[in-house]
């Protein structure tokens, strides 16, 4: 198979298309954002770490009944993946309230949750990632009521099983985002990455943060946090 031009460049990763019309390559950078952008910098080597870790990660589902865009690991950063239309949704599980939880309703960070939640919100960088309810999603056409079943079918089971596999590495995912998108055949497929840039990762024992929140919130530590969570997923895999 053969790279060929660059379709798109998105904050965290580089799409490139092949000779093959239905596999794309991405190409994970070390760039970082946050707050839609307004902060940018660069965490070294994150780039070959979200690769890796994503490929793991969507390996482990696949096997457990989840489809997804992974096809192959090429080198350190670049990895084939299925040609999606990616819906411009976000997908959010939370188990544990942080971040923009916490922000909107006022409440503390690290409240456990009786049950997840679930929640979408507009992939739309100018209008600042608006949330979405259901009926929002089906009015804009962004998915049908079939493929939103679909979604929170996969996302409720995503989550149980990285929430396993990340309790077995000493690690509580406390939330993380997902995107999906539509092969050829119509069928919904879990694309993006899963990654440190995406979960909330906290120590199981410290509640150290291990994931891009050390970047977001200026706390230092950030590289030797995601080669940390690294080393913990590649001890238990
Ligand atoms: P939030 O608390 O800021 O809404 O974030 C929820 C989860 O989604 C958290 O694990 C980080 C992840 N996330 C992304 O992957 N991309 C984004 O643009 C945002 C805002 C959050
Ligand atoms: N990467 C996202 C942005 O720059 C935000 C984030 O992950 O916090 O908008």
């Amino acid at each position: 198979m053969e790279k060929r031009n660059q379709l798109y460049e998105g904050k965290a990763k580089k799409v490139f298309a092949t000779d093959n019309d239905g596999l794309l390559i991405v190409s994970y950078k070390d760039d970082a954002t946050a707050f839609n952008g307004l902060k940018k910098g660069t965490i070294a080597g994150k780039g070959v770490i979200n690769n890796k870790m994503s490929n793991l990660l969507m390996q482990m589902l696949e096997k457990k009944g989840v489809k997804t865009h992974f096809v192959k690991e090429l080198s350190d950063r670049e990895t084939v993946v299925k040609k999606v239309s990616i819906l411009p949704l976000e997908v959010i599980i939370r188990n544990i309230s942080a971040g923009s939880f916490s922000k909107r309703y006022g409440v503390e960070e690290g409240i456990v949750f009786e049950e997840p939640t679930f929640e979408f919100s507009y992939k739309n960088d100018k209008l600042g990632d608006p949330l979405l309810n259901e009926y929002h999603v089906v009015a804009l056409k962004l998915a049908t009521k079939d493929e939103i079943n679909t979604i929170k079918n996969y996302a409720f089971k995503i989550n149980e099983l990285l929430k396993e596999f990340w309790l077995e590495c000493g690690v509580t995912l406390v939330d993380f985002k997902l995107e999906f998108g539509r092969l050829g055949d119509g069928s919904i497929v879990l694309a993006d990455e899963i990654s440190p840039d995406t979960c909330r990762l906290w120590d199981s024992k410290t509640g150290e943060k291990l994931d891009k929140d050390r970047f977001r919130r200026d706390m230092g530590g950030v590289e030797d946090a995601y080669a940390e969570i690294m080393k913990r997923l590649l001890n238990h895999i």
